[in-house]
């Protein structure tokens, strides 16, 4: 079967006035391609024709395996190097993953990346703060260009990453710039879904090996105030990659704010505790004062590449994941969520000691569970 290559044909036939200002948004031809056929494996069509700002990261991956299993075409701009992203290639049937290189200044490459889509998906985000990009600009600047250029284009979906926990109020600068940033995007785009996750894990995450890693230092591991005033509820990667996709199918997700968590929630001591428990490697957890741990993590941050800790992230794990008993969740997009029982043996198990490779989980002791 020969594929068409790209898609939606943006045409100027008609504009539309909007009340504020005169703004023209193109009328999009449908091209046959994006009209859905096929039996939904790789080689059909679902009709979707997507860009994903911020693929090669972490949940990058999961978010272009999930669309190219079911058939879409996908745009993916890339700063880095084609060669280091030649693992997400597979991930879709022959032509339909397009790589682009982009920058995130230039407005025109943020044009030119979704110009052919009728999707655009932002995971755009970086822990830390570089000299070039500070949370403002991955977390403001960034998704408010993207929203702007998606509803110039004439997107009909757009879905922005958020976090849990943003707020405006938050010890933590990230999430207080998520914060900002769900306002600028709703401003820009006012469908624009989005989806606010707890802390993910995954095999690839910053959360679970970030902990487990700290065998490293002699299995000692800092907890401000022993990890017991704070509560987290971590949801797997791949319950927020199928959230995606099915926000993107279902017709009545625009404009709606997703809550995506876990189903348990439990004490960070209790969760640390559980890691090391998977890992066969003895816990010693001893409480370190915020302020003697800003200052470690400070002497961290300083690593010029990927900083192991950073006080920004000290604070944000040490943050009580909030309730949002009003918002849907996993549930209302069809998905059972994964509990961290079911899938931490995945990224823990190369955490073990040789010996301890094969055994079996059953003789681990669940984590306890919290219901505040
Ligand atoms: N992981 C979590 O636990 C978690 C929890 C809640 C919310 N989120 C949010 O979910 C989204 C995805 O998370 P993730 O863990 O997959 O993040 P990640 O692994 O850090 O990946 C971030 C992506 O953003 C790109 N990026 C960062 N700064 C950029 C810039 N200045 N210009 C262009 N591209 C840039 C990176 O490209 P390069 O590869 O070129 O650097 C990468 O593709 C983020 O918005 C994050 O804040 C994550």
């Amino acid at each position: 079967i020969r594929r068409v290559p790209l898609i939606l044909i943006g045409s100027c036939s008609s504009a539309v006035l909007s009340a504020a200002s005169v703004t023209t948004v193109p009328q999009r031809k449908l091209h046959h391609a994006v009209i859905p056929k096929g039996k939904g494996g790789r080689s059909s069509s679902s009709g979707i024709a997507a860009t994903v700002f911020g693929a090669t990261g972490f949940l990058g991956r999961y978010v272009v395996n999930r669309l190219g299993r079911i058939g879409s075409q996908i745009v993916l701009p890339h700063r880095c190097d084609q060669y280091d992203i030649m693992y997400l290639r597979p991930m879709g049937d022959l032509g339909q993953i397009i790589f682009m290189e982009w920058d995130a200044r230039n407005k025109e490459s943020i044009k030119r990346a979704l110009e052919h889509s009728n999707v655009v998906i932002n995971l755009v985000g970086r822990e830390w703060e570089t000299s070039n990009y500070r949370y403002e600009d991955v977390f403001v600047t960034i998704p408010q260009q993207i929203a702007k250029a998606a509803r110039a284009a004439g997107i009909t979906k757009f879905v922005h990453m958020s976090h849990l926990n943003a707020d405006i109020r938050s010890p933590s600068k990230y999430l207080r710039n998520k914060a900002v940033g769900e306002a600028a995007v709703r401003d820009e785009f006012p469908d624009a879904i989005i989806m606010k996750p707890s802390e993910i894990f995954g095999r690839e995450d910053r959360f679970f090996n970030y902990y487990a890693n700290m065998r490293w230092f002699g299995n000692a591991v800092p907890l401000i105030s022993l990890g017991k005033k704070t509560v987290k509820q971590p949801v797997h990667v791949v319950d927020v990659a199928k959230a995606i996709i099915n926000a993107v199918r279902d017709p009545d997700a625009n404009g709606k704010t997703y809550a995506l968590v876990g189903p348990n929630r439990y004490l960070l001591h209790d969760l640390v505790e559980y890691i090391y428990a998977v890992a066969h490697r003895p816990f010693v957890p001893y409480p370190l004062p915020r302020p003697l741990y800003h200052l470690a993590a400070q002497f961290f941050a300083m690593n010029p590449f990927e900083p192991w800790t950073t006080a920004d992230k000290v604070d944000r794990f040490h943050t009580t994941d909030l309730k949002y008993p009003g918002l849907p969740g996993l549930e209302d997009l069809g998905i059972t969520p994964s509990t961290v029982e079911q899938k931490a043996i995945e990224i823990l198990r190369r955490h073990r000691r040789f010996r301890y490779l094969e055994a079996d989980l059953d003789e681990t002791k669940p984590a306890k569970t919290v219901n505040y």
